[in-house]
């Protein structure tokens, strides 16, 4: 007895163990000094002066000044950067990609979401146009779009999910995590809170339809899908086409001061006629013989077939950030891709969750800093507001024209649908 218990106790022990060891960081970044030597800026629209760069700070407000991230500036350009980690696949393992984002900026069009890359790429010359694997993160744009991008590739071809994901919109650090397991299952999670989950195999059209429409399926010839049918019964009566459209209004009398002579001969004016009723249609009966509209029956698809391994990634080997932004400010921080949830966690409290309430004191204080000064320049400045009003909106508009060009480039490979339901939202 004793001896197996105590077996069974060294059997938790181990895998209490197993379960702490097989935590495996692909890639993990923090972003503590030195992180330069971690990433490659890229190139990408230098010729132009429209590249972007990176601050390495902890923003303007922060529940820890010493806990920085990167973050875009100037306003109008394009970003570009990446890092590599050892090639893996996520075969047979749980896929994590975990990262958080501020918008310092207020943003009102614009993307922080991070790209993984696979195979070989020329991190120099990392862009929009560079093929990724996984795109994931927050996409806001005006009004309508505010959610979560959750895009995977397959044969080249980039994949909406199909599903509403809502990010987080205020100007605070919020952690996206995105999950996906062996079992082709994933989740997406805000803030450590599952959001939206499912599975790779429902929420993105990753494979062709099972089942199609025949396509040599025809209408047999003598399928009846008409509904209504003229009433043979109903018959149109015979002096239907006598009664006249208009009468004499039997009302009418001619003024007693009418003159004949001066006035020519008195005629009643006419009204329409109650008992016209226009010309005569046949009325319409259900058809007995109706059959319903006709479908071309289901077949199996000759082009679907099924991928066990759908939710396989094999050379996973980059991770990169690519954004256009009109209003820089976007701060990412503690990237994480690891195959193991619970560690996503644990990097989350010790950065997000530790942070987070002392980072809200510190914006809510330097708002309070911001809307007094504003007030102090309000006073000072009214004349030139009108100017300044102006060029805002144009901003604007420009902002959500770029957005839009941006996302054509991105999703260029998408099925039209696709493409035009983001411009819809857009
Ligand atoms: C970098 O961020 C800090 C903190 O917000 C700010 O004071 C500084 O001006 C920024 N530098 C640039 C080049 O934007």
């Amino acid at each position: 007895m004793l001896r197996r218990g105590g077996s069974k106790l060294l059997l938790c022990l181990v895998l209490a163990l197993l379960s702490v060891v097989s935590a495996e960081v692909f890639f993990e970044e923090r972003f503590d000094d030195g992180w330069e030597e971690q990433w490659v800026k890229s190139d990408w629209k230098n010729d132009e002066n429209a590249a972007g760069d990176w601050n390495h700070t902890a923003g303007k407000w922060s529940g820890d000044p010493n806990d920085k991230g990167i973050q875009t500036y100037p306003d109008y350009r394009f970003f570009a950067i990446s890092a590599q980690f050892p090639e893996f696949s996520n075969k047979d393992k749980t896929l994590v990609f975990q990262f958080s984002v501020k918008h310092e900026q207020k943003l009102d069009c614009g993307g922080g979401y991070m790209k993984l890359l696979s195979g070989d790429i020329d991190q120099k010359k990392f862009s929009g146009e560079t093929p990724y694997s996984i795109m994931f993160g927050p996409d806001i744009c005006g009004y309508n779009t505010k959610k979560v991008h959750a895009i995977l590739t397959r044969d080249g071809k980039n994949h909406l999910i199909k599903k509403e994901v809502p990010c987080e919109t205020d100007q605070l650090t919020h952690l996206y995590t995105f999950i996906i397991r062996p079992d082709a299952t994933y989740s997406v999670l805000v803030d450590n809170v599952e959001k939206q989950s499912g599975s790779v195999y429902s929420d993105w059209d990753l494979l062709p339809p099972k089942k199609i429409k025949d396509p040599d399926a025809k209408k047999p010839e003598d399928w009846d899908d008409k509904e209504y049918i003229p009433d043979p019964e109903d018959k149109k009566p015979e002096d239907y086409d006598d009664i006249p459209k208009e009468i004499t209004d039997p009302d009418a009398k001619k003024p007693e001061d009418w003159d004949d002579e001066e006035d020519g001969e008195w005629t009643a004016p006419t009204i329409p006629n109650p008992e016209y009723k226009g010309p005569w249609k046949q009325k319409k009966i259900k058809n007995p013989n109706y059959k319903g509209k006709w479908k071309s029956p289901m077949i199996d698809n000759p082009d679907f077939k099924d991928d066990p391994d759908l939710y396989v990634f094999p050379s996973l080997k980059y991770v990169g950030i690519e954004l256009w932004q009109v209003k820089s400010g976007t701060l990412f921080d503690n990237v994480l891709i690891s195959d193991d949830p619970e560690y996503a966690k644990k990097v989350a409290e010790e950065t997000w969750a530790k942070n987070k309430d002392a980072e809200k004191a510190a914006f809510d204080e330097a708002e309070k800093k911001r809307e007094e000064e504003e007030k102090i320049e309000d006073d000072k400045d009214d004349d030139v507001d009108a100017d300044d009003d102006e060029d805002d909106a144009d901003l604007d508009n420009e902002d959500a024209e770029k957005h839009d060009d941006k996302k054509d480039e991105d999703l260029k490979d998408d099925s039209k649908e696709e493409d035009s339901s983001l411009h819809d939202e857009l």
